[in-house]
């Protein structure tokens, strides 16, 4: 039997049967109840609870745009190659789907056609060369530009003063080590303007404490993963002061979401001005002193460090300039006094899963433990 006539008499068969018909209305439900409940968990899940903790407004003012509206030398050349890469599939896109089109319109089956098979042509060594060699020129052109760009931003020469950072990623929080200008801080990295005559770019050194993650701020640099055990590079030279958002990218457990990067961009004066505060012990003895007093007789001490005290734990954060810092929880709540009270009181209810273990403090002790925090400036 002929193929389209077994096609024609399928399509037939098939096209009349009640029981496919109605399968086919059950699918195509599915597939709206799908993409429905898809855009429905995108809009309730991101403020898990209905809270966001004054997230969504802080990072608002943010100015958006991702991988295509770089303001970094490394996200700069990966932007510009993939634009390029983009338009010359596009390209290819466009003139395959155009001739098939043509094609298809031009040469389809009419009602005044003899009904019997078109014309048989086999071989034609002018066209075999030409999409052999077509194809082979333009891979070979990617691969040429890619490799240029990876050799560019991986071969990239440290020049001297530039500054270094040990990014330590925990779950679910970043440590950040400036370990020549002995800072430690957390969950929002600070780093000076580079321009572009004179780069000063900063030299990232990936490593982490338990599993894998990923360093991924789009509009600095590409991803790059930290990997328990091994020590990975990367760096940036932002040409444009600004906050910059970054995520955690690789899946790190329950709260592999709530593992957000802040990158702070200044101008080389105010990263000086930061950097000297940053190194300033903690602050003064006399202040809150019950509040300190709490913090140094709890189990606080055993993970977090505030330097001029008791507490030199290092499993959580280092908290000796924490008010210094926008967000709690590596970006689940704005740094507010009333937030670090919930926050301290109870973690989970703000960050599910997260390590850090609710106190059980007494109201009176909670309150003065925050009132002495809010002084770590
Ligand atoms: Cu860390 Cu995902």
């Amino acid at each position: 039997m002929n193929l389209a006539r077994t096609l024609r008499m399928g399509y037939t068969v098939s096209g009349n049967s009640r029981s496919s018909r109605k399968s086919i209305g059950i699918w195509r439900r599915r597939l709206i109840e799908l993409f429905l409940s898809l855009g429905y968990a995108a809009l309730v899940a991101v403020p898990a609870g209905g809270e966001d903790w004054g997230m969504g407004a802080a990072n608002r003012q943010i100015a958006r745009g991702a991988v295509f509206s770089p303001v970094s030398a490394p996200a700069g050349e990966i932007a510009t190659l993939s634009w390029f890469i983009l338009a010359v599939t596009a390209a290819i896109f466009l003139i395959v789907f155009g001739l098939l089109l043509y094609s298809v319109v031009r040469f389809r089956a009419r009602a005044t056609d003899e009904p019997r098979e078109p014309a048989q042509l086999y071989g034609s060594n002018q066209i075999e060369f030409a999409w052999t060699a077509i194809p082979l020129l333009i891979v070979f052109v990617l691969v040429l530009t890619t490799i240029r760009t990876i050799y560019d931003v991986q071969g990239a020469m440290e020049p001297p003063g530039a500054i270094h950072v040990r990014v330590i990623g925990h779950q679910w929080w970043w440590e950040f080590r400036y370990p020549d200008l002995g800072i430690v801080t957390a969950n929002e990295l600070h780093v000076p303007l580079s321009d572009p005559a004179h780069p000063t770019p900063t030299w990232l050194q990936l490593e982490s404490a338990d599993v894998a993650h990923s360093f991924w701020v789009p509009r600095l640099a590409g991803k790059t993963d930290l990997i328990p055990n091994k020590i990975n590079t990367m760096w940036v030279a932002p040409h444009q002061a600004g906050i910059y958002l970054g995520q955690c990218a690789e899946f790190c457990g329950t709260q592999h979401a709530m593992m957000l990067i802040r990158v702070v961009v200044e101008p080389r004066p105010a990263f000086d001005q930061w950097v000297a505060a940053q190194r300033q012990p903690a602050v003064s003895q006399s202040v809150e002193a019950h509040g300190r007093q709490v913090f140094e007789s709890n189990a606080c001490v055993s993970c977090h460090s505030v330097r001029g005290t008791r507490g030199h734990g290092t499993y959580g954060p280092d908290l000796t300039h924490l008010m210094s810092r926008q967000t709690l929880g590596s970006g689940a709540a704005l740094n507010t006094p009333e937030h670090l009270k919930i926050w301290v009181g109870d973690p989970g209810r703000m960050k599910p899963g997260v390590l850090m273990p609710a106190m059980n403090l007494s109201k009176n002790d909670l309150d003065d433990l925050v009132a002495w925090m809010v002084t770590l400036k």
